[in-house]
């Protein structure tokens, strides 16, 4: 089974979120049930550069840009990339400007990738036919509309990571998509009277899949739909919730080389290391006050705004906080002024470096997720694998990947963290509460790290019920006809 997975990310090569850990991980896991990857990404400064084996396929043209298709490998994964200087040479991140603004052009920049994504698909490189399209988020569903616009036959699979991300755009820009004109109608494109690329996918992938089966049915929810909700409610037959996993040989406390001290389930007791070397990273005071990390993005998904009103009983029950990442300024400035307030007590630090997240999960006592909602998230499943322990609201994802301390859970010894109601910052106190009191207690603590660090979030289930989708959608539909009447 060969596979084109098609997305704006990937680790190691680049990377703002989850996403990329997810792409850069999964091909590795479908490998072991006979499914190759061939990872499309577009080709941003430097990228090609680092490619090995590096092969020039083909010149193409994509909405009036002369661009290159080249393949090539990295890290053990099959690349392919979309060289286009005039869209993707860019300063700044894959879809930012170096102030934090959209690039204007995003829409042309992700419609182009598309379009290369269904060339590829439908073409074929160098002989290599992939049997399935697996398209991530807004920035490739169009080549859904371009495939079956074509009439293609390749099985588009859609996953969704994030359904606040929607790429919509302004309705002028549909005449230069190159789509079939019908397809500015309510039942494709066309969304609020603008134009939705993730819609498009919606619409006319073969099947969806959203990070976590919680999230699948959240997503069909006036609530948490994003306006979506209609156009997922009609595909409801197709859509399916597979939950993430994590790159065991990236984040394995054994053997990471970003941290001062290895450790395991066994010798827990040397995350103090860890531990110190953060206070000296990030100018905590040296005491035993348990160290609590935020580690992510810093946006209202997840609920950063929630801190500041907790700040002052974290600090006054001897604990410390750091709040880690890059994000909206109007949510970081508030939190800033807090660490002005308790030097040595709380620190926000913005920027992000992979060493960073891996030194914040392997030394901090506490990780606390306060998202609105979650599709699935990666950083509690991080702090698991590290012996952190997650304080996280009880949404998507993290409502399913983490269980909540209680005296049954604790009991039956399968308790990992803790959870509160998503947006309530009292619920937030009492869960921070709850387990600052279970700090106290080594006995506790170090039986709900042991089970943290025992809960197993490999990607090896997963992976199976992706490889198991992709191979429905490749059985020819009238095998079973056969079948019954033979
Ligand atoms: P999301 O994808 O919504 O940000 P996840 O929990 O799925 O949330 O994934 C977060 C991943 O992104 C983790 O690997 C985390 O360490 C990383 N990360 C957090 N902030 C940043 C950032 N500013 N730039 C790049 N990666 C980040
Ligand atoms: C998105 C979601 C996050 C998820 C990640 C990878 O960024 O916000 O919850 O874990 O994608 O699927």
């Amino acid at each position: 089974m060969q596979v084109l997975s098609a997305s704006s990310e990937l680790y190691p090569l680049i990377k703002t979120g989850g996403l990329a850990d997810v792409t850069g991980a999964l091909p590795k896991a479908l490998a072991s049930y006979g499914v190759e990857t061939r990872n499309i990404l577009p080709a941003y400064p430097g990228l090609l550069d680092s490619l090995t084996g590096t092969r020039h396929e083909a010149d193409i043209v994509l909405l009036g840009e002369a661009a290159q298709i080249y393949s090539g490998r990295y890290d053990g994964l099959e690349i392919i990339l979309v060289e286009c200087p005039s869209l993707f040479h860019r300063e700044g991140g894959p879809y930012l400007d170096p102030d934090g603004y959209d690039h204007p052009d995003n829409w042309k920049r992700f419609a182009a990738f598309s379009m290369a994504v269904a060339h590829i698909a439908e073409e074929g490189l160098s002989g290599w036919r992939p049997d399935v399209v697996h398209l991530h988020d807004w920035q490739a569903g169009l080549a859904a509309a371009y495939l079956k616009g074509h009439g293609s036959s390749v099985p588009v699979v859609l996953s969704i990571h994030n359904l606040a991300f929607q790429g919509q755009f302004s309705p002028d820009i549909f005449p230069y998509l190159e789509v079939r004109p019908g397809f500015f109608s309510t039942d494709a494109l066309e969304y609020y009277g603008g134009v939705s690329f993730l819609k498009a996918g919606i619409v006319f992938a073969d099947a969806i899949t959203t990070v976590s089966p919680t999230y699948a049915r959240e997503i069909l929810t006036d609530e948490l739909g994003m306006g979506l909700q209609g156009a997922l409610s009609t595909r409801r037959d197709r859509l399916k919730g597979i939950v993430n996993g994590i790159d065991m040989d990236v984040w394995d406390p054994t053997k990471d080389t970003y941290i001062p001290a290895n450790f395991d389930a066994h010798s827990i007791e040397r995350r103090a290391v860890n531990r110190a070397k953060i206070e000296e990273r990030f100018g905590l005071m040296e005491d035993p006050g348990p160290i609590m990390s935020v580690v992510s993005r810093l946006t209202w998904q997840k609920g950063v705004d929630m801190l500041k009103p907790v700040i002052p009983g974290i600090v006054d029950r001897g604990a410390k906080l750091i709040v880690y990442g890059q994000g909206d300024p109007s949510l970081i400035h508030p939190l800033s002024e807090e660490s002005w307030r308790y030097p040595g007590r709380v620190v926000v630090h913005i920027g992000y470096r992979e060493q960073d997240a891996h030194l914040l999960h392997a030394g901090s006592d506490i990780i606390v997720q306060p998202s609105r909602f979650e599709p699935c998230g990666l950083t509690q499943l991080y702090a698991l694998r590290y012996g952190a322990i997650p304080i996280v609201a009880r949404t998507g994802g993290l409502a399913e990947t983490i269980i909540d301390a209680n005296e049954a859970a604790m009991a039956a010894r399968v308790a990992t963290g803790f959870q509160f109601q998503p947006g309530s910052v009292e619920d937030l106190y009492h869960a921070i509460d709850r387990a600052l009191t279970g700090f106290q207690q080594p006995l506790f603590w170090r039986r709900l790290q042991t089970q943290a660090m025992k809960a197993d979030f490999s990607w090896t289930r997963s992976a199976a019920q992706y490889a198991e989708l992709f191979s429905g959608l490749t059985t020819q539909p009238d095998m079973g006809l056969q079948r019954a009447s033979g």
